[in-house]
C-alpha cells in the first residue's frame, strides 16, 4: 500500500477528473489531491447551500478578504482547490464527453451519484438514471475520447460504488466477498449493483486494450468525517441535533455497518488508481472495509461520537459560551432516554415497522486488498471520532475548514 509520500510521486502534476467533487467524499478528495500536487478537474452538480464544499471554498474567500498576511500562502493554495470545474448533470452525455475531451485526464474517479437509500425509495427512477446512466455516460465519454487520442500511458478509471451492491440476506457474521452475487435490495443499492455490471461490460467490451485503459470498481462502506451535512446520515444527524438542540432519531440502532474514517477509502482509491495505471494486476473489483472490530452498531457509533464531542469540547476553545456537555445534557433532558453512560446520554427510537427495508447486518471481507495491496487500516475508531468531532467543531467555530482537513492529512506524512 502506497503511503501519502509515495502517492505524491504518482499524482504530482497529474490531471485527475473527479465526478461528484462537490460532495462529501469529493470535498475531502479535492483537499487530498491538492496536497499531493495533482491538478483536479471537477464535474458535479452545484454544491448544496451550506455543504462542506461550499464551506471549503467560501470560507477561503472570506479569509482572503479579511486577512492577507500569514494566511496568504495557504489561501493561495486553497482558493485554487480545483484547477477547473463544471456544474452539470452526469446524465448529460454531451456535457461529460466534451469535458473529458477538454481535460484529457490521466485519472478518472467516478463518484457522482444519488447516494441516499431513503431518497432512492422516494425517487427510484431518478436514482437509476443518475447511478446507472451516469456510469454509462462517464465510461462512454472516456471511450469516445481515448478512441481518438494517442496516449503514451493508460487512462486509469475507478468507479466508486458501495458495500450495498451484494445480495444481502442479513446473515450475521457473514462478510461479503468480491465474487458474491451483486443484487442490492433497494433502488440505491440495486442501482449501484447495476453500475458495477455496466463497468464490467465496458471493461470487457471496450477497455480491453491495456495500453489505453485500466479500470476498477471500489465497494466501500459507510464513511464518517467532519463536515458531512447530508440528510439521513447518522453522524450528520448527531451533529445537527447538538447544533440545533433538536430531536434526533437513530433509525436502526442495532444495524451493524462497516464504518470507516472518510480518508481511509479515499487513500485506497488513490492506491488502486495509481497502481493499476502502472500494472494491470492491480485492476479489479475491490471491497474496502474495516476489520471486524470496527464494524459497529449504529447505536455504538453514536455513543462514540457524543463521547468524542465531549472530549473535543473540553479541550476546544472554539465554542466560547456553549459547553458541549451542557448542550448534550440540555438536549437529553427533552428526550426519551434509553441509555446513560458517563455524562452523555443517547436517545434511540423504537423500530418503526413502516420504515423502508434496510439491511440489519453488513460486513465486507477485506482480505483481497490486504493480499494484493498489503492494505492495513490507517485510522482506528478513536482517531476517526476525534478527527470527525474536531472538524465539526471548526465548522461551528467558523474556522478555515480547508486548513482543518489539511491538518489531518498532514498527520499522515
Ligand atoms: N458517504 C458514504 O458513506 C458512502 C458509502 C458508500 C459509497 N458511497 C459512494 O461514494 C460516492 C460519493 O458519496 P458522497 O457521500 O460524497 O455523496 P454526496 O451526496 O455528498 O455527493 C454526491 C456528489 O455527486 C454529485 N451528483 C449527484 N447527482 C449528480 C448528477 N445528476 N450529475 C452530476 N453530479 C451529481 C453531487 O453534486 C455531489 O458532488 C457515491 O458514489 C456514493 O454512492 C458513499
Amino acid at each position: 500500500m502506497l503511503k501519502i509520500k509515495e502517492l505524491k510521486k504518482y499524482y504530482n502534476g497529474k490531471k485527475v477528473l473527479i465526478t461528484g467533487h462537490t460532495g462529501f467524499k469529493g470535498s475531502y478528495m479535492c483537499v487530498l489531491l491538492k496536497y499531493l500536487g495533482a491538478k483536479v478537474y471537477g464535474y458535479s452538480l452545484k454544491p448544496e447551500k451550506g455543504s462542506l464544499y461550499e464551506l471549503l471554498t467560501s470560507g477561503l474567500k472570506q479569509n482572503v478578504s479579511k486577512k492577507k498576511t500569514s494566511l496568504s500562502l495557504k489561501v493561495k493554495k486553497a482558493s485554487a482547490i480545483v484547477e477547473d470545474e463544471v456544474f452539470a448533470d452526469i446524465r448529460d452525455l454531451k456535457g461529460i464527453t466534451s469535458y473529458v475531451e477538454k481535460v484529457k485526464p490521466d485519472y478518472v474517479l467516478h463518484m457522482a451519484a444519488q447516494p441516499l437509500v431513503l431518497r432512492g425509495y422516494k425517487e427510484p427512477q431518478y436514482t437509476y438514471e443518475v447511478n446507472v446512466m451516469g456510469t454509462v455516460n462517464i465510461l462512454e465519454a472516456v471511450r469516445r475520447f481515448t478512441d481518438k487520442s494517442k496516449r503514451s500511458n493508460p487512462i486509469s478509471i475507478l468507479n466508486v460504488t458501495t458495500d450495498k451492491v451484494y445480495e444481502n440476506n442479513d446473515l450475521s457474521n457473514y462478510a461479503f466477498k468480491e465474487h458474491d452475487k451483486l443484487c442490492g435490495f433497494d433502488p440505491y443499492a440495486n442501482s449501484k449493483s447495476c453500475s458495477e455490471l455496466v463497468t464490467y461490460s465496458y471493461a470487457k467490451s471496450f477497455f480491453a486494450d491495456k495500453s489505453l485503459y485500466r479500470v476498477s470498481t471500489a465497494r466501500a462502506g459507510n464513511v464518517i468525517g467532519g463536515g458531512d451535512l447530508n440528510e439521513n446520515r447518522i453522524i450528520p444527524d448527531c451533529f445537527r441535533a447538538i447544533k440545533n438542540k433538536k430531536d434526533m432519531t437513530i433509525r436502526n440502532p442495532h444495524s451493524i455497518r462497516p464504518y470507516q474514517y472518510v480518508l481511509e477509502p479515499l487513500i485506497m482509491y488513490l492506491n488502486i488508481m495509481a497502481l493499476q495505471r502502472e500494472n494491470e494486476k492491480y485492476e479489479g473489483n475491490f471491497n474496502i472495509g474495516p476489520d471486524k472490530k470496527n464494524c459497529l452498531t449504529t447505536k455504538k457509533l453514536c455513543e462514540l461520537f457524543f463521547k468524542a464531542w465531549e472530549d473535543e469540547g473540553s479541550k476546544s476553545k472554539l465554542i466560547k459560551c456553549d459547553n458541549p456537555k451542557d448542550l448534550i445534557n440540555e438536549k437529553i433532558d427533552r428526550y426519551n432516554l434509553y441509555k446513560k453512560y458517563n455524562n452523555t446520554k443517547i436517545i434511540i427510537s423504537k423500530k418503526n415497522k413502516k420504515s423502508p427495508h434496510e439491511s440489519e447486518f453488513l460486513r465486507l471481507d477485506n482480505s483481497l486488498i490486504k493480499k494484493l495491496f498489503s492494505y492495513k487500516e490507517i485510522f482506528d475508531m478513536e482517531d476517526t471520532m476525534r478527527y470527525t468531532a474536531s472538524v465539526y467543531y471548526d465548522i461551528l467555530g467558523k474556522k478555515n475548514i480547508y486548513e482543518s482537513i489539511l491538518n489531518i492529512i498532514e498527520t499522515l506524512s
